[in-house]
C-alpha cells in the first residue's frame, strides 16, 4: 500500500513539527473525530462473511513457498566477495543514470512502505470483528490481514536495500524518517468503520499499483531493468491486494447496499488522505506536499491518476446502478458519481502549481539541489 495523495488539488493539511523529536506533538492543527461510527448490529453482516472471505478473498494471498523475496532481486551476499562486490557495482552502474527526482519519488514510496505497522494496526483497529483479536486468529478476516501485512512487508525490504546499494542516498536521512512517520501514525479519517475502511484500502492499493508502475516504465527507460522488474513486480502484488479489496467492497455492496454507498461516498468524495501524510525528516516542514509535488511532475502519480482512479472505482463497482438504496443511500450515490466532474476543473491549477515547485531533499546524498528530471 501506498501512494502520494493528491495535495497539489489544495485541500491538504498542511502541519508544521513543532519539535524535532518522537514525544513532541507531530500535528499542530486538531479536528473533532469520528471514530466507531458503525452500528453495533452491522457485525453481525461482517461475521456472516466469514466463510466468503475464505473462499473469496483468501487465495488472493499467495503463498509463502510460492512468493518471490527480496534476496532475489539482490546482489547475492552468499556469492565470493568479488563477485558480490561486482553485482554491487553493476547494481550501480545501472543506477547512476536515474534523475535525482525519481530517486527521491522512490525513496518517498519506500518510506511509505516501511510504516507498515501502521497499516497493520489500522486494519486491527477496524470494528465489525474484522480484528485479529488474539495476533494470531483463525478469523479469516485475521488471516487476510495478517498475510497482506507479510506480503507488503516485502516491499520496503527490498526497496530500501535496492536503495542502500546505489549509494545515491542519505540512508540515515531515510531512516530517521521512516522512524519519524511509524511514531506519528497517520490520520485518515475512516472512523474504524469496516465499510469506510475497505474503500479506502481499494483505493490506497490501487493508487500504489499505478505508481510502482510508472516507477517501473521510468527505469525502464534511463536503463535499470532490474528496477524495472522490482517496481513491476511490486506493481502485482499491490493490483492483486486491490482485486482482493475491491472485491470485499463488491460484496458488502451486495449485502448491505446503502451502509456500504454512504461509506463510499464519505471516503471517495472527500479529501483521501494518503498513509504516509505525516511524513517527517526533522527538516523540512511540508515532506509530503514535497514529496507529492514530485511525484506528480515527474508523472508517477499524477492529479489525472487520483481522478481516474476514481472513476475506475465506481465503474467497477457500478455505483450508477446500485438499486435497493434508502433515500440516504440515494442521495450518496448522487454524491459521488458526480465527484468526479466537479474535481477535474481542479486539474489544471494544481498541474500549474507543482510545476512551480522544486523541492530539495535531504534522502539525496551529496546534492544541493534536486535535478530536473527530463524525459529520455
Ligand atoms: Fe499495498
Ligand atoms: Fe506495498
Amino acid at each position: 500500500m501506498l501512494m502520494a495523495m493528491c495535495s497539489q488539488l489544495g485541500t491538504s493539511h498542511s502541519w508544521t513539527p513543532t519539535q524535532c523529536h518522537l514525544n513532541a506533538p507531530t500535528k499542530t492543527f486538531q479536528k473533532a473525530k469520528t471514530t466507531h461510527s458503525m452500528p453495533p448490529e452491522k457485525k453481525e453482516i461482517f461475521k456472516s462473511l466469514e466463510s466468503w472471505v475464505s473462499e473469496r478473498v483468501l487465495p488472493l494471498a499467495k503463498p509463502v513457498e510460492e512468493c518471490w523475496q527480496p534476496h532475489d532481486f539482490l546482489p547475492n551476499s552468499t556469492l565470493p566477495s568479488d563477485e558480490f562486490i561486482d553485482q554491487v557495482n553493476d547494481l550501480r552502474d545501472r543506477t547512476a543514470g536515474l534523475p535525482d527526482e525519481y530517486l527521491a519519488v522512490l525513496v518517498g514510496n519506500m518510506i511509505t512502505e516501511e510504516a507498515l505497522p501502521t497499516y497493520q494496526s489500522y486494519l486491527n483497529n477496524m470494528d465489525g470483528g474484522v480484528a485479529d483479536e488474539t495476533g494470531a486468529s483463525n478469523n479469516p478476516w485475521a488471516i487476510w490481514s495478517r498475510s497482506w501485512t507479510a506480503e507488503e512487508n516485502r516491499h520496503g525490504d527490498l526497496l530500501k536495500t535496492y536503495l542502500y546499494l546505489t549509494g545515491r542516498v542519505d540512508m540515515q536521512m531515510v531512516e530517521k524518517t521512516i522512524q519519524y512517520l511509524i511514531g506519528a501514525g497517520m490520520d485518515i479519517g475512516t472512523e474504524n468503520n469496516p465499510y469506510m475502511g475497505f474503500v479506502y484500502t481499494s483505493f490506497q492499493e490501487r493508487a500504489t499499483f499505478v505508481s510502482d508502475g510508472c516507477l517501473a516504465r521510468l527505469a525502464r527507460e534511463r536503463g535499470d531493468r532490474v528496477l524495472s522488474c522490482i517496481c513491476g513486480t511490486i506493481a502485482a502484488d499491490e493490483k492483486r491486494h486491490e482485486i482482493a479489496y475491491e472485491r470485499i467492497v463488491e460484496k458488502l455492496l451486495e449485502v448491505d447496499p446503502t451502509e456500504t454507498m454512504i461509506a463510499i461516498s464519505k471516503i471517495l468524495s472527500g479529501h483521501i488522505t494518503m498513509p504516509g501524510h505525516l511524513m517527517h525528516d526533522g527538516r523540512d516542514p511540508h515532506l509530503f506536499s514535497h514529496f507529492s509535488a514530485v511525484a506528480q511532475r515527474i508523472g508517477v502519480y499524477t492529479v489525472s491518476d487520483y481522478i481516474n482512479n476514481l472513476e475506475f472505482l465506481i465503474r467497477q463497482w457500478r455505483l450508477e446502478k446500485i438499486e435497493g438504496l434508502t433515500s440516504e443511500g440515494k442521495h450518496a450515490q448522487e454524491v459521488v458519481c458526480g465527484h468526479v466532474a466537479r474535481i477535474r476543473r481542479l486539474q489544471e491549477r494544481a498541474d500549474e502549481r507543482v510545476q512551480k515547485m522544486r523541492p530539495t531533499f535531504s534522502w539525496i546524498s551529496n546534492k544541493k539541489k534536486v535535478l530536473m528530471f527530463e524525459k529520455s
